[in-house]
């Protein structure tokens, strides 16, 4: 199972700060996941519509403008990172695994990574908006997320020519995942922290997990 290091080590380090980031890549995770909105021409790394969760600010991101979303606290200290400060920080030793959250993310994502020279293996984009998915040029390696279930992850993941299906763990069967394979599709499930379902992804032979505490998946691997 590959490891996506979920925000970062968000089980150890304020999510999608660049101290997260950090330990994920400390820790040996081969891939880190992370979240963009679009604010005033510069792409922004947080989850939440709204600021209030992992900010010392109020209001929403898509309403609040760029010089605003930098000057809060995401927590010990760190501002919200722009996606270029990530690539800055990763520098090749991980993969990233961008989710487009807001709406035009797919189109400032693409002349981003067009301007960065980036391998197409270093980078997965994904979204639970589909729409937008497919808005990104298709030499980028896509997936389709779902978190409601559905019989036709494979059909849509296949009409967006998308790499993998990732999936909420809750809607993770074999079933589904021979389906995928069959189907050449990747599957990748979020989020996965108990060491127990780990372990129940490791059996059902999914091919990643999207994890707060990455180092408990490559534990994992160390005693296989
Ligand atoms: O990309 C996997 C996972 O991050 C999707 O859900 O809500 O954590 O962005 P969420
Ligand atoms: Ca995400």
């Amino acid at each position: 199972m590959i490891c996506f290091g979920h925000r970062g080590a968000s089980g150890y380090e304020p999510e999608n700060t660049l101290r997260s980031f950090k330990r994920a890549i400390d820790f040996g995770c081969p891939w880190i996941e992370l979240d963009v909105y679009l604010v005033d021409d510069h792409i922004v790394v947080i989850h939440d519509e709204d600021l209030s969760r992992t900010t010392n600010g109020t209001g929403r991101v898509s309403t609040s403008n760029f010089s605003y979303l930098r000057s809060l606290d995401a927590g010990k200290g760190e501002q919200i990172p722009t996606l270029e400060e990530v690539f800055t920080l990763v520098d090749h030793q991980c993969g990233i695994n961008i989710e487009l959250k807001g709406p035009g993310t797919a189109a400032a994502v693409g002349k981003f990574l067009a301007s960065t020279r980036y391998p197409k293996d270093e980078i997965l984009i994904s979204s639970f908006d589909h729409h937008e998915v497919a808005l990104m040029d298709p030499d980028w390696n896509r997936a389709a997320l779902f978190e409601q279930a559905s019989s036709e992850y494979v059909d849509r993941a296949l009409a967006l020519h998308a790499v993998s299906i990732n999936l909420d763990r809750h809607l993770v069967t074999e079933a589904v995942v021979v389906k995928a394979h069959r189907a050449g599709l990747k599957v990748y499930v979020f989020t996965v922290n108990a060491k127990a379902d780990l372990q129940h992804m490791d059996a059902l032979a999914v091919d990643g997990v999207f994890s707060d505490f990455p180092d408990r998946v490559l534990a994992m691997q160390d005693k296989h």
